[in-house]
């Protein structure tokens, strides 16, 4: 079996290029051992993580250890039989030979309502992401107020979706005109735009009785907004701080960080898929796919084709130009 991947090319400096990355071929050859299956990519997940742990990359050997939605093509392996739908961490590859080591779900059960995609959108990190962060650290009551940043984004979506069905006053920000109407569209109570209003004028005018719980997806000075703006007893799930990955200067404000903490007696709590969320991933799954069902929970993406366009997909998806979570179809 012949597969092409894409490797780390070149350091990133600031905001990655697509001649960081390069498209290598790998021969795999034909034969299985015992518990070995073949894989196809369907489709290929572009995430911020990706961005986030480049110091750990190696130039010109790391395949870029995105996650894809693969079907098995051939197996020695009895737990993954061929057509079976998973969702892996291998790669940006188009396919591949695996033990099974980087499965991370099954997927065989999508419910006809969603796009395949959705097993590793909302079915996948991005939304088991979005409940457990909602469900394990916010814990937000009825008629509280969530304040969640990047609210367009795939985890923004589903954190928004999942405040409405707790029965929350949802608040996104967004980085434009055109994503404050989507995510108002979609339920979220109110927005606004990051770029154009400060956090501090933004939630005097929409949070007057203050915030009560925030999922946060973009760190850095946008965070320490929220946080004053906090009510007593106020949680904070970190999610990720994407305001500060390609920056080149490390945010130096950390001391600031426990003032506001103590006098608000503050939760502020970090969290990662797949080691905090995992032991819960079938239960969550589970009410996921139920909302889904219902019709109370959608997925929504931004969607390119073909292998060649992930690294532009990647570099589009950190520029903010995804409404909901990037994917590339293959
Ligand atoms: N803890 C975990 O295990 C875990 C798991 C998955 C993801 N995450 C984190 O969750 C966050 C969202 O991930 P996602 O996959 O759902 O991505 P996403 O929100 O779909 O896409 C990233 C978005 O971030 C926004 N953005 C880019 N630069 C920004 C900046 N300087 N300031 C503010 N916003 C900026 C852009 O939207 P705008 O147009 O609105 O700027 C962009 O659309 C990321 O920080 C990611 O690292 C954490």
């Amino acid at each position: 079996m012949k597969i092409r991947k894409i490797i780390y090319a070149k350091t990133f400096d600031g905001m990655p290029k697509e001649s960081d990355f390069k498209i290598v071929e790998e021969d795999l050859g034909d034969q299985l051992n015992e518990n070995e299956f073949f894989y196809k990519s369907l489709w290929v997940s572009c995430d911020p993580y990706l961005r986030a742990y480049a110091g750990s990359y190696t130039v010109g050997k790391t395949c870029i250890p995105g996650y894809q939605l693969s079907k098995v093509v051939k197996s020695r392996n009895a737990k993954y039989p061929v057509g079976s739908l998973l969702v892996m961490q291998s790669g940006w590859r188009n396919g591949g030979k695996s033990d099974g080591s980087d499965v991370w779900y099954v997927r065989n059960d999508i419910p006809g309502n969603v796009p395949l995609s959705a097993g590793f959108g909302i079915f996948g990190m991005t939304g088991l992401t979005a409940f457990y962060g909602v469900d394990s650290i916010l814990k937000p009551k009825a008629g509280e107020t969530i304040v969640v940043s990047a609210a367009a984004g795939g985890i923004g979506t589903v954190v928004g979706q999942i405040g409405k069905i707790l029965g929350c006053r949802v608040i996104g920000s967004c980085g434009s005109e055109e994503k404050i109407k989507f995510v108002k569209s979609i339920g979220f109570d109110d927005a606004f735009n990051y770029k154009t209003e400060s956090v501090d004028d933004a939630l005097k005018r929409l949070a007057p009785n203050g915030v009560d719980c925030y999922f946060d997806n973009v760190g850095g000075d946008f965070t320490f907004g929220v946080l004053s703006h906090m009510n007593q007893r106020g949680r904070v799930a970190i999610c990720g701080a994407i305001s500060l990955y390609n920056a080149k200067e490390s945010d130096k404000r950390v001391p600031q960080l426990h003032g506001l903490m103590i006098s608000k007696s503050l939760l502020l709590q970090g969290f990662n898929t797949p080691s905090d969320v995992n032991p819960q991933a079938d239960k969550i799954y589970a009410t996921l796919r139920k909302w889904t069902e219902e019709g109370k929970l959608k997925q929504y993406e931004y969607v390119t084709q073909g292998f060649d366009n992930i690294p532009k997909t990647f570099i589009e998806m950190l520029q903010g130009k995804n409404i909901g979570k990037t994917t590339v179809k293959l």
